[in-house]
């Protein structure tokens, strides 16, 4: 067993997210070796400015380097199966940005590589490590909601409202087919999943674009730029910018989720809402020190994350004392902790509290029932067997 000082990482993307990661290994004590960007000067430059020393001209050149154990990938949508391919075919651990892959398909092939590998493998579904949720998932595991009914949310976000805000995600080619559901409605259909321990079976969606054509810059903008580009060409639309989706769970619970990326003023906000035979519980990503326990026959309760009134889950991803508020970029640090704990023993725990590559697989499954249905106009169930056979082909094809 090493370590987690003694492991080495490598951070693949250096835009929002991957920033993200970098300052969080740091927190934790971990080595990050080097990064690499979309170019050799673009990632020389932000290496620089996060202060790590090294900055690898090509993936080839990040796969030589014998200090490296675990890469992060953080780069676009599109590259995150070919990159994770060739990490694992390294022999080397891989923590994967959701969503996982482009296709379901492709997500198969990368859970049958991973499990030939035997290497240690996860979807960064970061929200499943706020404190509070960690707690969630033990109280509803113990029953105290009684059995899970209605799982009801949101998850909003402002920053596309505008016919000039542009993004890669806006291009099916680099975010995928499902853009809304597939940025951030895979993060809350992870988290109800991991809250309830139910799995989603079947789904009825209707998606919208409400704007049909946008301003394309025509040089690279940055995830959550407000810059307005001058010189800028238009572009049709094929991605949904809100989705309402209805949802049955393995268990017979019934849900709803609203997804946009158009609402204004909602930055990031996520909300839940679980309501068991014997209790309710709720939460907002805008308090997220705040968990809502909803009773009937006595006073509600408001808990406010405290390592001293959780339970072990709950304690684990806690750095702070109660009132100390952790945010976002603490859950980072909650999940790489747990991700590093098997790094350092060198193989994944039999039953890692961390999203693996299996569970981003299941989400890509629900992501494709999603626009089937909202292709179709019906009811369409989860298929949990098909794809099966693509992951053995593409297995294959690394072989
Ligand atoms: N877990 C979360 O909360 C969360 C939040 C934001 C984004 N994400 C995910 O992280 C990924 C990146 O999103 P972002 O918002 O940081 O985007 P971004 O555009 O800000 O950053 C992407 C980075 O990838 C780099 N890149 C592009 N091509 C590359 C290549 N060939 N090799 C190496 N690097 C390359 C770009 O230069 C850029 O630095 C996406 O998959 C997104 O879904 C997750």
């Amino acid at each position: 067993m090493r370590r987690i000082a003694e492991v080495g990482a490598a951070v693949i993307g250096t835009g929002f997210i991957g920033t993200v990661h970098v300052e969080a290994l740091r927190r934790i004590g971990v080595h990050v070796r080097g990064v690499l960007g979309s170019t050799p000067e673009r990632g020389r430059v932000r290496a620089d400015a996060l202060g790590v020393s090294r900055a690898y001209a090509s993936l080839d050149e990040l796969l030589d380097d014998s200090t490296v154990d675990i890469v992060h990938v953080t780069s676009p949508n599109h590259l995150h199966v070919p990159q994770t391919e060739r990490i694992l075919v390294s022999g080397r651990h891989v923590i994967c940005e959701k969503p996982l892959a482009m296709t379901a398909a492709e997500s198969a092939g990368l859970v049958a590589l991973a499990e030939r590998t035997g290497l240690v493998n996860a979807v960064n579904f970061n929200v499943r490590f706020y404190p509070l949720h960690q707690h969630v998932r033990e109280i509803t595991a113990a029953g105290q909601l009684g059995d899970v009914r209605f799982v009801t949310g949101h998850y909003f976000q402002d920053w596309l409202l505008l016919e000039t805000d542009w993004n890669w995600r806006l291009e099916p080619d680099k975010g995928g087919s499902l853009r809304a559901v597939g940025d951030i409605g895979s993060h809350w259909l992870d988290l109800v999943t991991f809250l309830t321990g139910q799995p989603i079976v079947s789904v009825m969606a209707d998606l919208a674009t409400f704007v049909p054509v946008r301003a394309q810059p025509r040089g690279p903008v940055e995830t959550f730029s407000t810059d307005r580009s001058v010189d800028t060409v238009p572009r049709e639309m094929a991605t949904e910018d809100v989705a309402s989706i209805l949802l049955r769970f393995a268990n017979g619970a019934r849900g709803s989720l609203a997804v946009s990326q158009i609402s204004a003023g909602r930055k990031n906000s996520l909300q839940w809402e679980i309501d068991g035979a014997a209790g309710s519980a709720a939460w907002d990503s805008e308090t997220p020190d705040h968990l809502w326990l909803g009773h009937r026959e006595r006073a509600n309760e408001l808990l406010l994350r405290n390592p001293a009134l959780m339970g072990p889950a709950g304690r684990a991803a806690s750095v702070l004392p109660a009132g100390h508020v952790e945010g976002f970029g603490d859950t980072f640090g909650a999940l790489f902790r747990a991700v590093y704990a098997d790094v350092a023993a060198g193989h994944p725990a039999e039953r890692p509290p961390y999203a693996t590559f299996a569970d981003g697989h299941d989400e890509m499954l629900v992501g494709d029932a999603i626009a089937e249905s909202a292709r179709l106009g019906r009811w369409v169930d989860v298929d949990r067997h098909q794809k099966r056979p693509a992951a053995e082909q593409a297995v294959e094809a690394t072989r």
